[in-house]
């Protein structure tokens, strides 16, 4: 009984505080039947649930990512259901492997309609953890902006000159808000990918190319299994995630995040000191976690984990 009323207390909460998945599956169908749309990111969590979700709606999914037997499941799964996948295995953090996915996909398939861009790393650390560890923000900034942006330059021309496409960014509501600690390496690098789509929005959007950007706060992923306090917040599936995806791409909205991050967004420009104070204490009485530390024996499912 208990556990009952805790699961729907769970499950009311999240349905408050979270962007709505909602979508109508024929408008779906339309939006994406016989398109070829290329998901980032589709081994593992928000991007394999978007992929089974457009391929059960007819769309012609291009599945990239690197980890090469699990893009393989993924796809065989589509393939089962009657749903078509092909698997275009690539580290983003790589510019010219980057570069060279684009151009696979375009000699294969000649053209992209919608790229889903969600492939991302996280990570959580304390910048004293971090004085010998460049790494982690060539990594961050390798797959969260610029093997994005080296696709996306290979795949524009094409989609502008068609004159019809939609790129879809899988960002975080933290580029929006003040800086949390410990994530600074991944912020700056979802922030400077959140603003160069934005601000390449405007250009594309003339020759018919859409940018809408989806802000979610917490994702229960093995990107956020391992912070402790994420898995206690409220979060949405990969297959709300998903739908909240597939409405993007239904609406073509500009933005879709949860209905207070336009409030916090304000409240961290007009509370700038408070804010960053309290983030400050938050700070002082929390820890990295085991993984962060570098110990070896941590959950390695999470990216954190590579040294
Ligand atoms: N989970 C959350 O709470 C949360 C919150 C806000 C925003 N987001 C964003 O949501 C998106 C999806 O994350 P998720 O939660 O689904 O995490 P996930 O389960 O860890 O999936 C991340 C995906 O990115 C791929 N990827 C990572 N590094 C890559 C690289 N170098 N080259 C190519 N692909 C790479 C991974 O595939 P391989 O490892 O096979 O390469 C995997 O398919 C990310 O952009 C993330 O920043 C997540």
């Amino acid at each position: 009984m208990l556990s009952a009323l805790t699961q729907a207390a769970t499950a009311a909460v999240n349905w408050a505080v979270n962007p709505r998945p909602e979508h109508d599956p024929d408008d779906l169908a339309a939006a994406v039947r016989g398109k070829n749309v290329l998901v980032t990111g589709a081994s593992y969590g928000v991007g394999a649930a978007t992929a089974r979700l457009l391929a059960q709606a007819g769309a012609t999914v291009l599945l990239a990512a690197r980890t090469e037997d699990r893009l393989a499941t993924v796809a065989e799964e589509i393939t089962a259901t009657g749903g078509t996948a092909y698997c275009y295995p690539a580290n983003l953090a790589d510019p010219v492997a980057a570069e060279a996915l684009a151009g696979t996909i375009l000699a294969e398939h000649g053209h992209v309609d919608i790229v889903v861009s969600n492939a991302g790393k996280s990570i959580r650390r304390s910048v004293e953890l971090q004085y010998d560890r460049f790494h982690d923000f060539e990594r961050t900034i390798g797959v969260n902006y610029l093997g994005p942006v080296r696709m996306l330059l290979a795949l524009l021309p094409s989609m502008r000159a068609r004159g019809q496409g939609q790129i879809i960014n899988v960002s975080t509501v933290g580029v929006r808000l003040t800086p949390a600690p410990r994530w600074g390496a991944y912020q700056a690098s979802k922030g400077a990918f959140d603003t160069w789509l934005r601000g390449i929005a405007p250009e594309i959007a003339a020759d018919g190319v859409a940018v809408s950007t989806f802000y979610p706060s917490v994702i229960h992923t093995r990107m956020s299994a391992p912070t402790p306090t994420l898995r206690q917040l409220p979060g949405l599936s990969s297959g709300e995630a998903a739908g909240v995806v597939a409405r993007a791409i239904v609406t073509r909205e500009r933005a879709i995040g949860p209905w207070w991050l336009g409030p916090a967004e304000l409240g961290s420009v007009l509370l700038a000191g408070p804010v960053s104070w309290a983030l400050g204490v938050l700070y002082r009485n929390s820890d990295d976690t085991a993984s962060a530390n570098g110990d070896a024996t941590a959950d390695t499912s999470h990216t954190n984990a590579e040294r």
